[in-house]
């Protein structure tokens, strides 16, 4: 595989060593968005587009990494081991070395190559796919036999800690869990979970890719958690035994929220929504019934760009112009929001022609390139070699 070569020739020119390898793919979500974080459900799955990492360990104090897209080095010695404001890629991988730490690990030296095919800002979740292949790495490098579950958790500490985006856990858990032809069903509030086969006969997963680049989606992430949380605190002076949005029906907030606050009313009623909204896809999935699946992605953007308003004017315009399209079985933005993809559920055949259209008109109108990929739904954390 050229990009393991690769890895490997550059690593040995860095280190003059023999790296451990290990792959951690971006995901999809199939439906179930912002509510990981609420504790409700989701269904996303990993891709075939992956960050790898080369490690080993040093014999001193040192982390030294090296982002081979970038041409881009960087080191620090451990006792200084915090998030670095210049450049950010470093982040990533100090703040999953960090997690080990905190569990008490004695942790040495490491040496780091990087490099990744899952687009950057992309709603693809190439952080998450870092954060967990340092992660897996470490743990194999330093036999700390540490359960994928915590991991996990590691990594999505990693993002809030050394990111500063409070993230949910449904990216971190797809990267590492995925499976193959297969979605995962994820309650975010007990961490159990379900493979759900994901084999569409005739059907792709098409990712249109706004290309906008959405700076303002971590400030506004954290303002969406905190929009949440007040309605929680609302309805639970009111109703006992509510600690998130999970449990929380629209007459609650008909009576404790609506007539506090509207705007808090909206964010939380999409959440209640799109909470049900999910176990009624989810039900469409597993009995082949992908039109009505499809109905419920379209239903869920509208949810997103018009109650949550984490859209924007190029996801709303892709996903507008495939709304009446028989080819696109459900389309909708998908993850974090403010740009990134939209995911499409399309007729295999009808690709091609519906990519070439659409890119004209996008690039015309929005004045921004429009790129795609046609995903397949991959394994999850895995070693490549060691
Ligand atoms: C980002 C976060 C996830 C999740 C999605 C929205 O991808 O990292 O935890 O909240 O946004 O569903």
């Amino acid at each position: 595989m050229q990009i393991t070569e690769e890895l490997k020739k550059v690593f040995h020119e860095q280190f003059q060593a023999k790296p451990l390898i290990v792959r951690s793919p971006g995901r999809i979500n199939i439906i179930g968005e912002h509510t990981d974080y609420n504790e409700g459900l989701v269904l996303p799955a990993a891709i075939d587009k992956a960050a790898y990492i080369a490690a080993s360990l040093r014999d001193d104090d040192e982390i030294h990494l090296v982002a081979m897209d970038l041409n881009e080095k960087f080191s620090i010695n451990l006792k200084d081991l915090q998030p670095v404001g210049a450049v950010n890629w470093p982040n990533y991988l100090l703040g999953s070395a960090a997690q080990f730490l905190k569990r008490g690990t004695k942790l040495p030296g490491f040496n780091a190559v990087l490099t990744s095919t899952v687009p950057i800002g992309a709603g693809l979740s190439s952080s998450a796919a870092v954060e967990c292949a340092m992660i897996f790495a470490l743990n194999e490098i330093l036999q700390t036999n540490i359960d994928k579950i915590a991991m996990v958790k590691m990594a999505q500490q990693a993002e809030h800690e050394y990111a500063g985006v409070m993230c949910g856990i449904m990216d971190q858990f797809a990267s590492m869990m995925g499976k193959r032809d297969y979605v995962i069903k994820l309650d975010c509030r007990s961490l159990e979970y379900e493979y759900v086969p994901f084999k569409l006969d005739g059907i792709k997963v098409l990712l249109l890719n706004t290309n906008v680049n959405h700076s303002l989606a971590s400030s506004e992430y954290n303002t969406r958690r905190k929009e949440c949380k007040t309605a929680v605190e609302w309805v639970s002076e009111h109703v006992q035994g509510i600690n998130s949005l999970r449990n929380v029906t629209e007459e609650m907030l008909n009576s404790y929220v609506l007539p506090k606050d509207k705007l808090i009313d909206k964010r939380s009623r999409y959440v209640v929504q799109e909470i049900n909204r999910l176990e009624e896809g989810c039900t469409y999935l597993e009995n082949g019934n992908l039109v009505e699946l499809g109905k419920k992605m379209f239903a869920t953007h509208d949810g997103l760009s018009k109650m949550y308003q984490v859209s924007c004017k190029e996801l709303d315009w892709l996903v507008d112009k495939v709304r009446n399209n028989p080819d696109v079985i459900g389309a909708r933005m998908m993850g974090g929001g403010f740009g990134g993809c939209t995911i499409n559920l399309v007729k295999e055949n009808a690709i091609d022609e519906l990519v070439t259209t659409l890119k004209l008109d996008y690039e015309k109108e929005m004045e921004l390139p429009l790129t795609y990929y046609v995903a397949s739904i991959d394994n999850g954390t895995e070693i490549i070699t060691s």
